[in-house]
């Protein structure tokens, strides 16, 4: 058996990859961690302890505590480390850099040092495309372009890359990184765009649209991004670096008028918003290494992927009301109350 760490596996695409691990993997097991934020919800993973008893289990804990994950790698021994773990929202970031630098930079710089002591045989770091700053109107990013991050957030992803590198090059540690574009699907937290637009549309609230709505993201179904993320933990070669995309690039005004069609809601309800500072105009990613090197495309087309999306939030109201109490309410009020 591999024994699988999976850090930040109660959140939107950890929750989607422990799933479709457990299911489709039946010699690894699952160790996953999290500290449960308040992007993090066990009900994410409800049941999975039940029907997996021997293969999976929870840990509660902080990637930048190092005398506790070196405790949890010593008792432990991992075989795989999975890092997915981050603070993730852009608009956060803008607002508060701190935990960024923290939970992104010096979680990683933990866990890769816990990993190298613990002799962990491969360290995939789940980075984003975000690494490469934003493109004009033509190109995508391939992995050989320097990186340029335009937030706090992308700052912090940039970093622990680096710091990714610095430990295969000195101490030739076995790691490789995965940038992956936006992801969509279920259980996201309701602070991202099409989560978001869906439940606000569905309670006829105002869809609060950046600028002029006419920036450009490459949208990729989560299941895909976990089907990858397996591919470059068993395949992929130490020290590179993997992109992901959906081969999706659309305007957010666009997807915004498809989600209003398809919930036969009026446009009125969209409402232009002050602009995100510093916001990327487009990202689209060339994915040829991946699918050349490991055989890796998307599968799902966005057509079928965003129906299935929308529906999932529509009858998942239960886990939208409870992952929106809390602290959801001040979030919400703070972002986009004098906006
Ligand atoms: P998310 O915010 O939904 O989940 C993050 C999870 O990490 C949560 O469960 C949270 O509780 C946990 N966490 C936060 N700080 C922690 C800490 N200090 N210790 C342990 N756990 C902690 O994020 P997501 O959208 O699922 O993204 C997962 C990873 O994928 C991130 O590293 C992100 O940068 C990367 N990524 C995301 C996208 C996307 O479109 N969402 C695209 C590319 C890459
Ligand atoms: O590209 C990968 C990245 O995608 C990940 O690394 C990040 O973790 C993830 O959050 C996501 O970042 P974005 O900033 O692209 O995603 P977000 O859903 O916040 O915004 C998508 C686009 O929609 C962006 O152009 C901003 C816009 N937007 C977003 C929100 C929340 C709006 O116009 N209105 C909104 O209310």
């Amino acid at each position: 058996m591999v024994k699988v760490l999976i850090t930040g596996g109660c959140g939107f695409i950890g929750s989607n990859l422990v799933r479709h691990v457990l299911s489709n993997h039946a010699d690894w097991n699952v160790v996953n961690l999290d500290l449960l934020t308040y992007a993090g919800n066990l009900e994410n993973l409800a049941g999975l302890d039940k029907d997996y008893p021997k293969r999976y289990s929870f840990v509660r804990g902080d990637i930048s505590d190092a005398k506790f994950i070196n405790a949890l790698f010593a008792k432990e021994k991992f075989n795989i480390v999975l890092n997915l773990a981050a603070e993730s929202h852009v608009d956060r970031s803008i607002e508060d850099p701190g935990v960024f630098l923290s939970t992104n930079i010096l979680g990683t710089q933990i866990l890769l040092d816990a990993s190298l002591k613990n002799k962990v045989e491969r360290f995939v770091q789940i980075s984003t495309d975000e690494v490469y700053g934003s493109l004009g109107k033509e190109g995508r990013f391939v992995e050989t372009m320097n990186m340029a991050p335009n937030s706090p957030y992308s700052a912090s992803k940039a970093s622990a890359d680096l710091m990714v590198r610095a430990y295969v090059k000195t101490y030739n540690f076995d790691a490789t990184i995965t940038r992956c574009s936006n992801n969509y699907g279920p259980y996201q937290f309701p602070e991202k765009l099409i989560p978001l637009m869906v439940l606000n549309a569905s309670e006829d609230k105002e869809l609060p649209v950046y600028g002029d709505g006419k920036n450009v993201r490459d949208w990729i179904y989560v299941e895909d991004h976990c089907r990858g993320i397996v591919a470059v933990a068993q395949k992929g070669k130490s020290g590179e670096a993997y992109n992901m995309g959906g081969d999706a690039e659309k305007e957010n005004i666009e997807i915004i008028k498809l989600i209003l069609d398809s919930m036969n809601k009026p446009h009125s309800l969209i409402k232009f918003v002050k602009d995100r500072p510093g916001h990327d105009f487009r990202y689209a990613m060339d994915f040829t290494k991946i699918k050349n090197d490991l055989g890796w495309t998307p599968q799902t087309t966005f057509e079928k992927g965003i129906k299935n999306t929308i529906k999932w939030y529509l009858e998942n109201n239960q886990w939208c009301a409870s992952v929106r109490s809390g602290t959801y309410k001040d979030y919400y009020q703070r972002m986009y109350g004098n906006r």
